[in-house]
């Protein structure tokens, strides 16, 4: 297994729509080990295959606790297929925007389909934290970020600090 190099705002490839995968085989196998253990060290909850620079429809997910043994799950072609009228607010973060949190609504639970490491077809009915999670990553898969669900103001504030520590990074010039 091996760490892989997560991407960041403003890489244009975190807005692409990714491609469904045909086939679950070893090398998809192979690369949801490595985003497991790249989800586990950054620490995140959720990582989606294009944040590490792969368009397709693949998302992990660890909603254990830190005193719990690691819970990672795997989802393969996600789509959600119910979401419940009542909704919830949580503060999200994002690897892929690192250090900026904004509070989020959403469908409280979602029903969500996928097929796992091994092929098969499963439902999930998510709730609390799992249901928010699968939602922000999924969004992912769609080019959709959760700065996406805040106001514009916000949005458009939190894009230019990060073109503008781009740009920095680019000018060879360093944060002291
Ligand atoms: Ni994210």
């Amino acid at each position: 297994m091996a760490q892989r190099p997560i991407i960041i705002l403003p890489d244009p490839k975190l807005r692409l729509v990714s491609a469904k995968i045909e086939r679950v085989d070893d090398p998809l196998r192979r690369l949801i080990d490595d985003m497991i253990e790249t989800m586990h060290e950054a620490p995140g909850v959720g990582l989606a295959a294009i944040q590490v620079a792969e368009p397709i429809r693949l998302l992990v997910v660890d909603v254990a606790k830190k005193e719990e043994e690691p819970d990672p799950q795997v989802f393969i072609n996600p789509e959600i297929v119910w979401s419940s009228e009542e909704r919830a607010t949580y503060e999200e973060g994002c690897l892929s925007i690192p250090e900026y949190y904004a509070e989020v609504e959403r469908p409280a639970s979602v029903r969500a389909s996928a097929l796992d490491r091994d092929g098969k077809l499963r439902e999930v009915l998510a709730e609390g934290l799992l249901a928010t999670v699968l939602q922000h990553e999924i969004d992912h898969l769609d080019g959709v970020l959760f700065i996406d669900h805040i106001s514009k103001l916000k949005r458009d504030r939190v894009i230019k600090k990060f073109q503008k520590a781009a740009k920095r990074a680019g000018d060879g010039s360093h944060v002291l």
